[in-house]
């Protein structure tokens, strides 16, 4: 059995190719597209840190070295800004490197997300770990990561994030097969589909970009043929899990069914509104934003 530790460690892949952005994403990562001034994948990161993670893997691929530099030191623009005495934008521009333990593991081939999840099995180890995709911002204040880790540490295991999804949106989603436990926001997972078609989808509950997972996931996927779109899934892995009836505490997977916001950033019209949502939030410039977007939306 796998002795529990503090969840500490988590993954974030980010080898995908971006397709669905291009041509910006020809030699820019899809993750470093910027929601006003900070890219995508620093908001991310930021929830992983603000729920208790301290050691980040990217799972990276080709053309990902803008974002390796966002997260280190960039000596010559410090001196600069030092010298000027802009402390402020000091403190940006080396937040991003001081947020937490940074690694970064290769994906040779984008062969699908539970391949990219296999990468970290070395850096990883016996640990439970977090997998967050790089293109779904949660709120840190609404505190998700933190209520999975409390779950998987109550229920053992491994634990998803659920939303209802309407159906026109299902197959763009793995979906959960549930029974419900004694309390109202956690069920257990007893089957998974990735992107299935609406006939065959078994519920409306979608799985969103946030995963802790129990090691035992490393052997099923390398056992894991490929699936939808001819590419390793992960959802396809976690249904092993699901599936188990051994009833050990290394197999059962929870589900956290989320009601709150979520900003999917990963095709335009997500990240569209994603940047207005998010611009209208800010203490600098929103309220001047939001005037601004009034008067444009009457004049539409
Ligand atoms: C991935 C997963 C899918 C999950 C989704 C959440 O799909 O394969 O099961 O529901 O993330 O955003 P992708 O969006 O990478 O195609």
């Amino acid at each position: 059995m796998n002795t529990p530790k503090p969840l500490r460690k988590a993954v974030v892949p980010v080898a995908g190719l971006g397709t669905r952005f291009l041509p910006v994403t020809k030699a820019t990562p899809k993750e470093m597209l910027p929601i006003v001034d900070r890219p995508v994948i620093q908001y991310v990161v930021e929830e992983a840190v603000a729920a208790g993670i301290t050691d980040l893997l990217f799972v990276t691929g080709r053309a990902k070295r803008a974002l390796e530099d966002h997260f280190d030191y960039n000596g010559e623009l410090e001196r600069m800004l030092e010298d000027r005495g802009d402390l402020e934008k000091l403190a940006a521009v080396r937040g991003p490197a001081q947020l937490a333990r940074i690694h970064y593991a290769r994906q040779g081939t984008p062969a699908g997300l539970g391949h990219a999840v296999l990468c970290a099995q070395s850096h990883i180890g016996d640990e439970n770990f977090a997998v967050l995709l790089g293109d779904e911002i949660i709120p840190s204040d609404e505190n998700v990561l933190k209520k999975m880790f409390a779950i998987q540490e109550q229920y053992g295991g491994s634990v998803l994030l659920l939303k209802k999804v309407p159906p026109s949106e299902i197959s763009r989603y793995g979906v959960a097969a549930v029974k419900s436990t004694n309390e109202s926001s956690i069920v257990e997972i007893t089957d998974l589909v990735e992107k299935p078609s609406l006939t065959d989808a078994p519920s409306d509950l979608a799985v969103l970009g946030r995963y802790v997972l129990n090691p035992a996931i490393f052997e099923i996927l390398l056992n894991t043929k490929p699936g939808k779109g001819g590419e390793i899934q992960l959802t396809d892995a976690i249904q092993v899990l699901a599936r188990d009836s051994s009833n050990s505490s290394d197999t059962k997977v929870h589900g956290l069914v989320y009601q709150g916001e979520r900003f999917d950033t990963g095709e335009i019209f997500g990240y569209l509104t994603s940047t207005v949502e998010l611009a209208t939030r800010r203490e600098d410039i929103g309220v001047e934003f939001k005037d601004w977007l009034k008067k444009f939306v009457q004049g539409l």
